[in-house]
Protein backbone atom coordinates (compact mmCIF):
# COMPACT_ATOMS: atom_id res chain seq x y z
CA UNK A 1 0.00 0.00 0.00
CA UNK A 2 1.45 3.53 -0.84
CA UNK A 3 0.28 6.42 1.16
CA UNK A 4 1.06 10.23 0.84
CA UNK A 5 2.34 12.34 1.25
CA UNK A 6 5.35 9.68 2.30
CA UNK A 7 5.78 9.89 6.17
CA UNK A 8 9.46 8.43 5.97
CA UNK A 9 11.13 11.53 4.47
CA UNK A 10 11.21 15.13 5.45
CA UNK A 11 9.86 17.65 3.43
CA UNK A 12 13.51 18.23 1.39
CA UNK A 13 13.41 14.71 0.57
CA UNK A 14 15.88 13.35 3.61
CA UNK A 15 14.97 10.04 4.32
CA UNK A 16 13.85 9.45 8.03
CA UNK A 17 16.12 7.31 10.30
CA UNK A 18 15.74 6.81 14.51
CA UNK A 19 18.69 9.31 14.46
CA UNK A 20 17.04 11.96 13.09
CA UNK A 21 13.01 11.62 13.87
CA UNK A 22 12.81 13.89 16.70
CA UNK A 23 13.63 16.48 13.66
CA UNK A 24 11.14 15.00 11.33
CA UNK A 25 7.89 14.61 14.12
CA UNK A 26 8.68 18.48 14.86
CA UNK A 27 8.42 19.24 10.93
CA UNK A 28 4.97 17.27 11.17
CA UNK A 29 3.59 19.02 14.14
CA UNK A 30 4.78 22.16 12.42
CA UNK A 31 2.75 21.02 8.95
CA UNK A 32 -0.35 20.16 11.00
CA UNK A 33 -0.12 23.34 13.25
CA UNK A 34 0.20 25.89 10.25
CA UNK A 35 -2.33 23.73 7.50
CA UNK A 36 -4.82 21.79 10.40
CA UNK A 37 -5.34 22.53 14.16
CA UNK A 38 -3.24 25.77 13.93
CA UNK A 39 -0.48 27.00 16.54
CA UNK A 40 -0.60 26.21 20.55
CA UNK A 41 0.76 28.76 22.27
CA UNK A 42 3.41 28.11 25.01
CA UNK A 43 2.02 26.53 28.25
CA UNK A 44 1.87 28.98 31.18
CA UNK A 45 4.26 28.54 33.63
CA UNK A 46 2.46 27.58 36.58
CA UNK A 47 -0.95 25.86 37.19
CA UNK A 48 -2.32 25.51 40.43
CA UNK A 49 -4.96 23.23 41.39
CA UNK A 50 -7.98 23.91 44.20
CA UNK A 51 -10.35 21.05 45.25
CA UNK A 52 -13.51 22.70 45.72
CA UNK A 53 -15.76 19.54 47.16
CA UNK A 54 -14.68 16.21 48.01
CA UNK A 55 -16.75 13.05 48.20
CA UNK A 56 -14.84 10.24 50.00
CA UNK A 57 -16.85 7.13 49.40
CA UNK A 58 -16.77 6.57 45.29
CA UNK A 59 -16.02 3.39 43.66
CA UNK A 60 -16.88 1.36 46.52
CA UNK A 61 -14.71 3.16 48.57
CA UNK A 62 -11.66 2.86 46.84
CA UNK A 63 -11.33 6.48 45.05
CA UNK A 64 -12.03 10.12 46.47
CA UNK A 65 -13.95 12.49 44.34
CA UNK A 66 -12.26 15.96 44.05
CA UNK A 67 -14.05 18.34 42.05
CA UNK A 68 -11.17 20.80 41.04
CA UNK A 69 -10.49 23.86 39.49
CA UNK A 70 -7.37 24.69 37.46
CA UNK A 71 -6.06 27.78 37.18
CA UNK A 72 -3.23 29.27 35.04
CA UNK A 73 -1.76 32.92 33.63
CA UNK A 74 -2.80 33.89 29.95
CA UNK A 75 -1.76 36.64 28.23
CA UNK A 76 -5.20 38.29 29.17
CA UNK A 77 -5.19 37.22 32.70
CA UNK A 78 -5.56 34.12 34.85
CA UNK A 79 -7.97 31.25 33.03
CA UNK A 80 -9.76 28.74 35.21
CA UNK A 81 -11.98 25.40 34.31
CA UNK A 82 -13.19 22.34 36.34
CA UNK A 83 -11.97 19.14 36.40
CA UNK A 84 -13.76 15.73 38.18
CA UNK A 85 -10.43 13.62 38.98
CA UNK A 86 -11.15 10.32 40.71
CA UNK A 87 -7.95 10.07 43.27
CA UNK A 88 -7.44 6.35 44.18
CA UNK A 89 -7.06 6.17 47.82
CA UNK A 90 -4.97 2.61 48.69
CA UNK A 91 -1.67 5.16 48.99
CA UNK A 92 0.19 3.49 46.00
CA UNK A 93 0.94 5.39 42.51
CA UNK A 94 -1.75 4.82 39.91
CA UNK A 95 -1.00 5.25 36.40
CA UNK A 96 -3.27 8.69 35.11
CA UNK A 97 -6.34 8.41 32.12
CA UNK A 98 -7.45 12.05 31.59
CA UNK A 99 -10.66 11.98 29.64
CA UNK A 100 -11.69 15.15 27.27
CA UNK A 101 -15.60 15.04 28.06
CA UNK A 102 -18.88 16.18 26.27
CA UNK A 103 -20.34 16.55 29.96
CA UNK A 104 -19.49 17.91 33.31
CA UNK A 105 -21.30 15.15 35.36
CA UNK A 106 -19.71 11.73 36.94
CA UNK A 107 -22.59 10.35 35.04
CA UNK A 108 -21.40 10.42 31.73
CA UNK A 109 -22.28 7.63 29.94
CA UNK A 110 -19.19 7.89 28.03
CA UNK A 111 -17.23 6.68 30.80
CA UNK A 112 -17.01 3.93 33.61
CA UNK A 113 -15.11 5.53 36.47
CA UNK A 114 -15.67 2.38 39.02
CA UNK A 115 -14.35 -0.22 36.77
CA UNK A 116 -11.36 1.99 35.62
CA UNK A 117 -10.31 2.90 39.10
CA UNK A 118 -10.49 -0.81 39.74
CA UNK A 119 -8.05 -1.84 37.22
CA UNK A 120 -6.25 0.68 38.99
CA UNK A 121 -5.70 3.89 37.20
CA UNK A 122 -6.61 7.37 38.62
CA UNK A 123 -8.97 9.20 36.18
CA UNK A 124 -9.54 12.91 35.65
CA UNK A 125 -12.25 14.59 32.93
CA UNK A 126 -13.40 17.69 32.13
CA UNK A 127 -15.91 19.14 30.07
CA UNK A 128 -14.71 20.84 26.71
CA UNK A 129 -17.42 23.52 26.88
CA UNK A 130 -15.91 24.89 30.10
CA UNK A 131 -12.56 25.48 28.36
CA UNK A 132 -14.47 27.40 24.98
CA UNK A 133 -17.72 26.78 23.36
CA UNK A 134 -18.10 24.37 20.56
CA UNK A 135 -19.07 27.23 18.14
CA UNK A 136 -17.39 30.01 16.08
CA UNK A 137 -17.31 32.48 19.21
CA UNK A 138 -13.78 33.20 19.63
CA UNK A 139 -14.81 35.40 22.73
CA UNK A 140 -15.75 32.39 24.95
CA UNK A 141 -13.40 31.01 27.60
CA UNK A 142 -10.06 30.51 26.70
CA UNK A 143 -10.67 31.71 23.10
CA UNK A 144 -10.78 35.21 24.32
CA UNK A 145 -8.12 35.14 25.95
CA UNK A 146 -4.72 34.35 23.59
CA UNK A 147 -4.56 36.31 20.40
CA UNK A 148 -4.90 34.20 17.23
CA UNK A 149 -4.02 34.71 13.77
CA UNK A 150 -6.94 34.12 11.29
CA UNK A 151 -5.32 31.73 9.17
CA UNK A 152 -2.89 30.01 11.09
CA UNK A 153 -3.42 30.33 14.87
CA UNK A 154 -5.59 27.45 17.00
CA UNK A 155 -9.10 26.02 16.42
CA UNK A 156 -11.10 24.80 18.88
CA UNK A 157 -9.43 21.99 18.75
CA UNK A 158 -6.07 23.35 19.75
CA UNK A 159 -7.52 24.96 22.88
CA UNK A 160 -9.51 21.99 23.95
CA UNK A 161 -6.11 20.05 23.64
CA UNK A 162 -4.17 22.25 25.15
CA UNK A 163 -6.42 22.59 28.25
CA UNK A 164 -6.06 18.23 28.79
CA UNK A 165 -1.95 18.74 28.95
CA UNK A 166 -3.11 21.97 31.59
CA UNK A 167 -4.79 19.11 33.28
CA UNK A 168 -1.51 16.97 33.41
CA UNK A 169 0.21 19.79 34.42
CA UNK A 170 -1.54 20.04 37.47
CA UNK A 171 -2.21 16.01 38.40
CA UNK A 172 1.48 15.06 37.58
CA UNK A 173 3.09 15.57 40.30
CA UNK A 174 0.34 14.67 42.91
CA UNK A 175 2.25 11.74 44.90
CA UNK A 176 -0.45 9.20 44.11
CA UNK A 177 0.29 9.31 40.44
CA UNK A 178 2.81 8.00 38.36
CA UNK A 179 3.98 10.07 35.89
CA UNK A 180 5.56 7.83 33.85
CA UNK A 181 2.18 6.57 32.31
CA UNK A 182 -0.27 9.16 31.74
CA UNK A 183 -2.67 8.70 28.89
CA UNK A 184 -5.18 10.78 27.02
CA UNK A 185 -8.39 9.84 25.43
CA UNK A 186 -11.79 11.14 23.39
CA UNK A 187 -14.38 10.31 21.70
CA UNK A 188 -15.58 11.80 17.98
CA UNK A 189 -14.40 15.35 18.04
CA UNK A 190 -12.70 14.62 21.28
CA UNK A 191 -11.57 11.60 19.60
CA UNK A 192 -9.06 14.44 16.66
CA UNK A 193 -8.53 16.01 20.27
CA UNK A 194 -6.87 13.69 21.98
CA UNK A 195 -4.95 12.96 19.28
CA UNK A 196 -3.87 16.21 18.60
CA UNK A 197 -3.03 16.41 22.15
CA UNK A 198 -0.81 13.42 21.98
CA UNK A 199 0.92 14.69 19.17
CA UNK A 200 2.25 17.33 20.75
CA UNK A 201 2.79 16.74 24.50
CA UNK A 202 5.67 14.04 25.13
CA UNK A 203 4.68 13.62 28.79
CA UNK A 204 1.97 11.41 27.47
CA UNK A 205 2.13 7.90 26.98
CA UNK A 206 -0.78 6.24 25.74
CA UNK A 207 -3.37 7.95 23.28
CA UNK A 208 -6.61 6.30 22.65
CA UNK A 209 -8.17 8.07 19.57
CA UNK A 210 -12.50 6.91 19.49
CA UNK A 211 -14.55 7.14 16.46
CA UNK A 212 -12.50 10.33 15.62
CA UNK A 213 -12.66 9.72 11.94
CA UNK A 214 -12.42 13.23 9.50
CA UNK A 215 -9.96 15.01 10.66
CA UNK A 216 -9.04 12.83 13.31
CA UNK A 217 -7.56 9.38 12.93
CA UNK A 218 -9.51 8.48 9.33
CA UNK A 219 -6.97 8.64 6.18
CA UNK A 220 -8.76 10.79 4.11
CA UNK A 221 -7.25 9.88 0.75
CA UNK A 222 -8.71 6.89 0.47
CA UNK A 223 -11.93 8.22 2.00
CA UNK A 224 -14.97 5.26 1.99
CA UNK A 225 -18.74 5.24 1.66
CA UNK A 226 -20.65 7.27 3.62
CA UNK A 227 -17.02 8.87 4.79
CA UNK A 228 -17.44 12.39 6.37
CA UNK A 229 -15.07 14.84 4.00
CA UNK A 230 -13.25 17.81 4.36
CA UNK A 231 -15.27 19.45 3.07
CA UNK A 232 -18.13 18.31 5.09
CA UNK A 233 -16.32 19.61 8.13
CA UNK A 234 -15.20 22.37 7.46
CA UNK A 235 -18.89 23.25 6.07
CA UNK A 236 -20.25 23.21 9.55
CA UNK A 237 -17.33 23.27 11.93
CA UNK A 238 -14.97 25.21 10.54
CA UNK A 239 -14.06 26.56 13.96
CA UNK A 240 -12.14 23.53 15.00
CA UNK A 241 -9.37 24.42 12.64
CA UNK A 242 -7.23 27.35 11.70
CA UNK A 243 -8.42 29.30 8.94
CA UNK A 244 -5.60 27.43 6.41
CA UNK A 245 -7.36 23.91 6.71
CA UNK A 246 -10.56 25.54 5.33
CA UNK A 247 -8.85 26.43 1.85
CA UNK A 248 -8.43 22.17 1.29
CA UNK A 249 -12.22 21.89 1.68
CA UNK A 250 -12.28 22.03 -2.46
CA UNK A 251 -8.53 20.17 -3.22
CA UNK A 252 -8.24 17.54 -0.28
CA UNK A 253 -5.37 16.34 -2.61
CA UNK A 254 -3.18 19.43 -2.43
CA UNK A 255 -2.60 19.02 1.22
CA UNK A 256 1.41 18.25 2.29
CA UNK A 257 0.34 15.85 5.01
CA UNK A 258 -2.81 13.16 5.94
CA UNK A 259 -3.75 12.34 9.13
CA UNK A 260 -1.26 9.48 9.25
CA UNK A 261 1.01 12.14 9.78
CA UNK A 262 -0.78 12.93 13.55
CA UNK A 263 -0.77 9.46 13.94
CA UNK A 264 2.88 9.28 13.45
CA UNK A 265 3.68 12.55 15.80
CA UNK A 266 3.37 10.62 19.08
CA UNK A 267 5.69 7.77 17.61
CA UNK A 268 7.53 6.16 19.60
CA UNK A 269 4.71 6.69 22.47
CA UNK A 270 1.67 4.16 22.36
CA UNK A 271 -1.42 4.87 20.35
CA UNK A 272 -5.00 3.46 19.93
CA UNK A 273 -7.17 3.97 17.67
CA UNK A 274 -10.67 2.12 18.02
CA UNK A 275 -13.72 2.52 15.35
CA UNK A 276 -17.34 1.32 15.73
CA UNK A 277 -18.58 -0.74 13.33
CA UNK A 278 -21.51 1.13 12.52
CA UNK A 279 -20.09 4.42 12.44
CA UNK A 280 -19.52 4.65 8.67
CA UNK A 281 -19.22 8.82 9.05
CA UNK A 282 -16.22 8.23 10.85
CA UNK A 283 -14.74 6.07 8.06
CA UNK A 284 -13.29 3.18 10.37
CA UNK A 285 -11.24 1.45 7.42
CA UNK A 286 -9.59 4.95 6.85
CA UNK A 287 -8.99 5.18 10.58
CA UNK A 288 -7.36 1.55 10.05
CA UNK A 289 -5.43 2.49 7.14
CA UNK A 290 -3.76 5.62 9.17
CA UNK A 291 -2.65 3.09 11.54
CA UNK A 292 -1.22 0.58 9.18
CA UNK A 293 0.23 4.03 7.35
CA UNK A 294 1.90 5.08 10.43
CA UNK A 295 3.21 1.90 11.79
CA UNK A 296 7.00 2.27 9.66
CA UNK A 297 7.88 4.86 12.09
CA UNK A 298 7.56 2.06 15.07
CA UNK A 299 8.82 -0.13 13.35
CA UNK A 300 11.89 2.03 12.83
CA UNK A 301 11.86 3.08 16.15
CA UNK A 302 11.09 0.22 18.61
CA UNK A 303 10.90 -2.47 16.13
CA UNK A 304 7.23 -2.86 16.65
CA UNK A 305 4.22 -1.26 14.95
CA UNK A 306 0.88 -2.52 14.19
CA UNK A 307 0.65 -5.99 14.44
CA UNK A 308 -2.71 -6.29 12.80
CA UNK A 309 -3.91 -7.31 9.69
CA UNK A 310 -4.49 -4.99 6.63
CA UNK A 311 -7.18 -5.95 4.41
CA UNK A 312 -10.95 -4.11 6.36
CA UNK A 313 -10.81 -5.35 9.97
CA UNK A 314 -13.72 -7.45 11.02
CA UNK A 315 -16.43 -6.78 13.77
CA UNK A 316 -14.76 -7.78 17.09
CA UNK A 317 -11.37 -7.66 15.57
CA UNK A 318 -8.64 -6.45 17.94
CA UNK A 319 -5.17 -5.91 17.74
CA UNK A 320 -3.10 -4.76 20.28
CA UNK A 321 -0.28 -6.73 20.48
CA UNK A 322 1.79 -4.04 19.06
CA UNK A 323 3.15 -0.54 20.09
CA UNK A 324 0.57 0.53 17.82
CA UNK A 325 -3.01 -0.74 17.72
CA UNK A 326 -6.46 -0.66 15.84
CA UNK A 327 -9.62 -2.43 17.17
CA UNK A 328 -12.85 -2.24 15.64
CA UNK A 329 -15.70 -2.76 17.99
CA UNK A 330 -19.63 -3.73 17.51
CA UNK A 331 -22.00 -0.93 17.27
CA UNK A 332 -22.76 2.31 16.65
CA UNK A 333 -20.75 6.12 17.36
CA UNK A 334 -20.59 5.92 20.92
CA UNK A 335 -18.03 5.28 23.36
CA UNK A 336 -18.30 2.44 25.44
CA UNK A 337 -17.65 0.66 28.30
CA UNK A 338 -15.90 -1.60 25.65
CA UNK A 339 -13.66 0.91 23.60
CA UNK A 340 -12.77 1.65 27.65
CA UNK A 341 -11.80 -2.47 28.29
CA UNK A 342 -10.05 -2.40 24.57
CA UNK A 343 -7.83 0.88 25.58
CA UNK A 344 -6.75 -0.57 29.37
CA UNK A 345 -6.03 -4.08 27.71
CA UNK A 346 -3.20 -2.15 25.22
CA UNK A 347 -2.05 0.07 27.63
CA UNK A 348 -1.73 -3.11 30.59
CA UNK A 349 0.49 -4.25 27.65
CA UNK A 350 3.08 -1.74 27.93
CA UNK A 351 3.06 -0.64 32.12
C1 LIG B 1 -20.05 15.36 13.71
C2 LIG B 1 -18.78 15.65 12.93
C3 LIG B 1 -17.68 14.65 13.24
C4 LIG B 1 -17.47 14.54 14.71
C5 LIG B 1 -18.78 14.25 15.38
C6 LIG B 1 -18.74 14.23 16.92
O1 LIG B 1 -20.64 14.17 13.24
O2 LIG B 1 -19.13 15.67 11.57
O3 LIG B 1 -16.48 15.02 12.60
O4 LIG B 1 -16.50 13.58 15.01
O5 LIG B 1 -19.73 15.25 15.06
O6 LIG B 1 -17.89 14.86 17.53
O7 LIG B 1 -19.63 13.58 17.50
Amino acid sequence: MIFEPELMTFADGRQVTAENWADRRKEIIDILSHEEYGYTPAAPAKVTGTVVSTEKKMCAGHAVLEKTEITFDTPSGPFTFPILYFRPNDGGKHPLLVQICFRNSIYDSYWSPEEIIDRGYALAGFCYTDVTGDNGDFESGIAALYPRDEKTGWGKIGMWAFAASRVIDYLAEKPEIDKDNIGVCGHSRLGKTALWCGAQDERIKFILSNCSGCSGAAYERAKHEGGETIADITGKFPFWFCGNYLKYAEKPEARPFDQHFLIAASAPRYVSVNSASLDNWADQYGEQLSVIAASPVWELLTGTGYNGVKRRAKVGERFLSGNLSYSLRDGVHFFSRNDWNTWMDFIGKHI
